[in-house]
């Protein structure tokens, strides 16, 4: 029997760090259960001492979570450390994951602290933390530009107070594939102890190279675990991708051999869900979950793969989920058709006063929209004001004039909390006409960093357009998302769903502040 991998997501923690990827409790229980479909090992579901929020999350999926491990982040602290175990009481398995930067830049410009006390203060976090619960995985942040003498000692101590995942971060995506399979190879030859962990790897992609070094790492370096981010989601250039890894993983299974838990067939779908939640559009070329990764466009290709498929696939598209987009509902369906098929999809709504809401909303889009694709119904329950989710902004009504050669006039009815407000402006366009039309209200004094438009379902001007708007204000920067067949008021509505977000002041502490 091959060895296992273990998969292991942090999109709902590393992920979320990326500006403007922060999720609601409701957004990143959805992605979770999601991830569980998906027989993801273990799932990090955030930071459970950096804000009062993630807490909330972390406790939430920790209760409802069954199948995978539910692990929450901690800093080398006791505090960090209780009130992570505290988050995840409710797990049926439960990981704490403590971390401290090892490198000799981060321990004096960082943490201003000595190596010995550096070294003392993990023993002492992973000893705590082997206290409240026996899966404890340590992280030397910024691992891999730590001196391997030091790195050696250290891990070695935790590993002997009961340490039982080392993972190997590498913190700002500097590694070389074989390089840092070769780091891993090193440490766990040179540790009398490595045997007793399981070896992780962690891996940015500054340089692009975030999925090879996790493979390098497994194949050279003898590590079991890879630490993954749907759709490569992350700070910066973003972390390993998990679609990527896995498909690499189980494609050319004839070479690294190792056994798999994941249903890929939910790749697709957990792609699809993070993308929406986030506003964070998945490229068209991007492998495995990219609109075009399975699209044979030249006549050479497309010949072949009608003889025979494997003349240019390699991968099956149903093998990670892309089903022909399907006409799901219409106009026509009921509330059992709606009910049974957020089912399918593994949305579950709280209450039968959510599933109202929703359906609502679907017999609205019914109306203006004949074909109804599972994307739509994804799009319609992340809005706001389906779930109990506190709006703090709401759109009520948006008409808006535009003519060639005129200068567009949009009118905004909108709610302010209890307060309704009517406001109206002139912009360069619609789009802009109404957004300044809401600011002349709000005046919120955000900075818009961002704006895009994307068809939630490809191949027809019916489709309903997505905006996403990223917003920043006050050091925080903020996604907010829209749906319309109507892309005016989908911007309406991304920008409030926006302000909402900046509205909930949830300050946090950062992962490697
Ligand atoms: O990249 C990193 O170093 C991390 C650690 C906190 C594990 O995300
Ligand atoms: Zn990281």
């Amino acid at each position: 029997m091959a060895d296992k991998l273990i998969i292991f997501d942090t999109t709902l923690r590393d992920g979320e760090q990326s500006p403007g990827a922060s999720m609601t409790k409701d957004e990143k229980l959805r992605i979770a259960r999601q991830l569980e479909r998906m027989r993801v090992d273990v799932i990090e579901a955030g930071f459970a001492a950096s804000s009062n929020g993630d807490f909330e999350a972390v406790k939430a999926i920790a209760d409802v979570v069954k199948e995978s491990t539910v692990c929450s982040l901690a800093r080398a602290n006791d505090r960090d450390i209780a009130r992570a175990a505290e988050a995840l009481k409710g797990a049926r398995s439960a990981r704490i994951h403590t971390f401290i930067a090892t490198s000799p830049l981060h321990m004096e410009k960082k943490l201003r602290m000595t190596p010995d006390q550096v070294f003392e203060q993990a023993k002492l976090a992973v000893r705590f933390a082997k206290n409240l619960t026996g899966d404890v995985e340590f992280s030397p942040e910024d691992g891999y530009r730590s001196e391997v003498d030091f790195l050696c000692r250290v891990l070695e101590a935790v590993i002997a107070e009961g340490a039982t995942t080392i993972n190997i971060p590498d913190t700002v995506g500097y590694a070389i594939p074989e390089l840092y399979g070769n780091f891993i190879k090193t440490l766990r030859e040179r540790i009398p102890n490595a045997d007793k962990a399981v070896w992780s790897v962690h891996c940015h992609n500054d340089l692009g190279m975030a999925v090879a070094n996790s493979l390098a790492g497994v194949k050279i370096g003898g590590a079991r675990q890879i630490e993954c981010t749907i759709n490569g989601l992350g700070e910066r250039a973003g972390n390993c991708a998990l679609e990527e890894v896995v498909m690499a993983m189980r494609t050319r299974r004839d070479y690294f051999g190792l056994e798999l838990g994941i249903d890929t067939s939910q790749i697709v779908p957990a792609s699809r869900l993070v993308s929406q939640t986030t506003g964070f559009v998945v490229q068209p070329n991007k492998a495995v979950v990219g609109a075009n990764a399975f699209a044979h466009a030249s006549g050479i290709h497309q010949d072949g793969v009608l003889k025979a498929r494997d003349t240019y696939e390699i991968m099956r598209a149903e093998d990670v989920g892309w089903a022909a987009n399907k006409i799901v509902l219409g106009k026509l369906s009921g509330r059992n058709a709606f009910k049974q098929r957020l089912q399918e999809l593994g949305i579950e709504l709280d209450s039968e006063s959510e599933i109202n809401a929703a359906f609502a909303k679907f017999k609205e889009l019914a109306d203006r929209k004949s074909e109804i694709f599972d994307e739509d119904i994804i799009a319609l329950v992340s809005d706001e004001s389906v779930t109990s989710e506190h709006e703090h902004y709401r759109l009520l009504a948006l008409s808006q004039r535009s003519e060639m050669g005129e200068r567009p006039h949009a009118k905004v009815a909108f709610a302010v909390g209890e307060q309704e407000f009517h406001a109206e402006s002139d912009g360069n366009g619609p789009v802009d006409a109404s957004l300044k039309a809401i600011e002349t209200k709000v005046q919120s004094g955000a900075e818009m960093l961002l704006y895009s438009v994307n068809a939630i379902t490809s191949g027809s001007t019916e489709s309903q357009g997505e905006v996403t708007v990223r917003l920043q204000h006050g050091g925080r920067v903020v996604n907010g998302v829209g749906a319309d067949p109507d892309i005016v008021v989908a911007s309406a509505k991304a920008y409030l769903a926006a302000l909402n977000k900046l509205h909930s002041k949830s300050e946090r502490v950062a992962a490697q502040g």
